[in-house]
């Protein structure tokens, strides 16, 4: 084992894109993978998911031989001294987080420390945890090591929460908007500090359990200003007011802001879903009122019905319909389908009885091996134009640039009736009518 300062544990979304940037940076780095396959991919230079600018990275990161791949745990504890957490915490099915992910680490940590501290003598090392976890978690974990560690000498455990978003994930690490760094110790504090030597922004220091709920806070401000915008936007539809113009309007002001204000099928992916339900359950916990929060995830969750109600207003009987889905990611740039709302858009056109086909530039192959059932019952197109040939009618669920770029002229004259419902208010409704489309109507 080559000696590196950093291990990362976990090659997912965090700990891929965190190993990357942070060998950029030039730091020696070693990523613990134990999913044999995965490991392989990315030997071979190859990540398990679809980010861009990352595989780029990687490559220049192993050629610098600042990268390395293993699955074995123990020549990274021994070799760094400064070990970062990135495994998953998945949503049990109250909604609360599932730490056992982070659980064996520590354990795996711990045992091999023991080992260690056997034959050398040092300062012992500092865990930094990146997962997503409940407030408490790094404290847990620190009487894990002291309570359990026997000999494991002095180890620091420090919350470094992550911010980055699939699709920019590489800008949002090199180009922070803060650095949070959770600590009780000098020692963390000042490791950490030296890790992001070279970034450029604001670094906030404070203790573990502040630093955990930066990042729940967060997500959850984000996804209540979205599903904020969604309620105003079914305003909107009644009131006969330009929820896009309105957004605007409002992102002008300082105090909100502009981002985040896009209203449309609402939120996704693998985080936002997640950490509102861990949030929430922390509240029912403690017995502390979060309803705002359930508010936020019951908005999100009728978005694909307000968009049916507006199918059917539109295009009345669906049965025998041929609807097109354009776009299954949560997001574009991204081949992630994990809590799609294209996932339930198919499922309710199904049981309409219209005949569903689906077409996305990257996510085709995730959503047929998560959604194997609802996938045999939908046709997979190989690109846009043939997605949409004789269809009655399209929805747009993804703003994949790619989809501006089209020739919407050629694709409202093959179809049997040219409608099209912006579920992401993304392309020009004036374009549209040019290009023929009866209506480009939006959700
Ligand atoms: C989100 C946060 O933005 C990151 O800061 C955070 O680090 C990450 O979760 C995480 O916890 O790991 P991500 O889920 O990758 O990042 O994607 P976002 O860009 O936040 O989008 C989330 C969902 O909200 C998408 O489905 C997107 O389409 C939707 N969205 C976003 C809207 O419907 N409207 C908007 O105005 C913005």
């Amino acid at each position: 084992m080559v000696n590196v300062e950093i291990a990362v544990f976990g090659a997912g979304y965090v700990g891929l894109v965190t190993a990357v940037c942070l060998a950029s940076q030039g730091h020696r780095l070693c990523v613990v993978e134990k999913d044999r396959a995965k490991l392989d991919k990315l030997r071979s230079g190859h990540a398990a998911f679809y980010e861009p600018e990352l595989e780029g990275m990687l490559a220049d990161a192993a050629g610098a031989d600042r990268i390395h791949f293993t699955n074995n745990s123990g020549d990274a504890v021994h070799s760094a001294d400064l070990l970062f957490v990135c495994v998953g915490t998945p949503p049990l099915p109250d909604g609360s987080a599932d730490l056992s992910q982070v659980e064996e680490v520590m354990k795996t940590i711990l045992k091999h420390e023991t080992e260690r501290k056997k034959h050398e003598e040092d300062k012992g090392k500092l865990v930094v945890i990146k997962s997503t976890v409940p407030v408490g978690t790094a404290y847990r974990l620190k009487r894990m090591a002291d309570l359990y560690g026997n000999g494991a000498g002095e180890i620091e455990v420090a919350s470094n929460p992550e911010f980055l978003r699939e699709g920019s994930a590489v800008r949002d690490f090199m180009q922070p908007d803060r650095i949070v760094i959770g600590t009780s110790g000098e020692r963390g504090e000042a490791m950490l500090r030296s890790v992001y030597r070279n970034f450029d922004c604001p670094v906030l220091v404070t203790d573990t359990n502040t630093a955990e709920m930066i990042k729940y806070a967060s997500n959850s401000f984000l996804a209540t200003k979205i599903s904020f915008i969604n309620m105003i936007s079914d305003l909107c539809d009644k009131v006969q007011a330009d929820i896009s113009i309105v957004a605007a309007g409002m992102g002008y002001d300082k105090r909100i802001g502009e981002q985040f204000l896009k209203a449309g099928i609402g939120f996704g992916g693998s985080c936002f879903p997640k950490d509102l339900s861990a949030l929430t359950a922390v509240g029912r916990k403690h017995h502390v009122k979060v309803e705002l929060l359930e508010q936020v995830i019951g908005v999100n969750r009728d978005r694909p019905l307000r968009l049916m109600e507006k199918l059917k207003e539109e295009m009345w009987v669906l049965k025998g319909k041929t609807i097109v889905l354009l776009g299954l990611t949560f997001k574009p740039n991204t081949d992630d389908v994990r809590d799609c709302p294209a996932a339930s858009v198919a499922e309710r056109l199904l049981k309409e009885q219209a005949n569903v086909v689906a077409y996305d530039p990257a996510g085709m192959a995730n959503f047929k091996s998560l959604y194997p059932e609802l996938s045999a019952r939908i046709r997979f197109a190989d690109d846009a134009y043939e997605a949409c040939r004789r269809s009655d009618g399209i929805v747009l669920l993804t703003e994949w640039p790619v989809f501006k770029e089209l020739d919407w002229g050629r694709i409202s004259a093959n179809m049997e009736a040219p409608f099209l419902l912006d579920a992401r208010h993304f392309l020009e409704e004036a374009k549209l009518k040019q290009a023929g489309f009866i209506r480009g109507s939006r959700t």
